[in-house]
């Protein structure tokens, strides 16, 4: 593992931002740039940064294990979908969302699609819970979600578009329905 130049000197800016000898403090956004570049935290990732911090492995991988946020396997290419599954969501549908998922990611959450392009997992509350049911998408919520709302979604990010984020039902739209 590298970073990419431009990378690389971003991370070494964010290193100086701390006091000598509190180099390791800056391991957050370290990894969370490696996992930007690489689509996931590998260990090759995780030993540079901790080289480049100057701190033993294991406490990278301290670190890397503890937060929910690092992914420590492969994801899909084009994104990877988080349903929520907490209270609002699982009574207004989480489950029927998981079946979508099921059916055209992978049966087991935390696995890539045959196609590389997605993989999927259950979260808990993502804090949009008045839009119930939900699901991040890469980095964007997408809300008052349906089975067929999410088949669209992954339709046409599966196409290489980018859906508008937010409610799917209409719920914001300038006319009533
Ligand atoms: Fe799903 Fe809060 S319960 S966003």
């Amino acid at each position: 593992f590298a970073f990419t130049p431009a990378n690389q000197t971003w991370a070494e800016g964010q290193i100086t931002k701390y006091p000598e000898g509190r180099q390791a403090s800056a391991i957050i956004p370290l990894f969370w740039r490696a996992q930007e570049q690489e689509g996931w935290l590998t260990r090759a990732a995780i030993e540079h940064v901790c080289n480049m911090l100057g701190m033993p492995f294991i406490r990278g991988l301290e670190v890397a294990t503890f937060y929910f946020m690092f992914k420590l396997e492969p994801r899909g290419t084009i994104a990877n979908i988080q349903i929520c599954g907490t209270t609002s969501c699982m009574i207004c549908g989480a489950e029927d969302l998981v079946a979508v998922c099921k059916e055209l990611i992978a049966e087991k959450p935390h696995t890539v699609s045959a196609d590389g392009k997605f993989s999927w997992e259950e979260v808990e509350c993502l804090g949009a819970c008045s839009n119930a049911p939900m699901a991040q998408i890469g980095k964007d919520y997408y809300e008052d979600l349906t089975p067929d709302s999410l088949r669209d979604l992954i339709a046409r990010f599966s196409k290489g578009e980018v859906p508008v984020p937010g409610p799917q039902n209409g719920r914001y739209a300038a006319e009533p329905l």
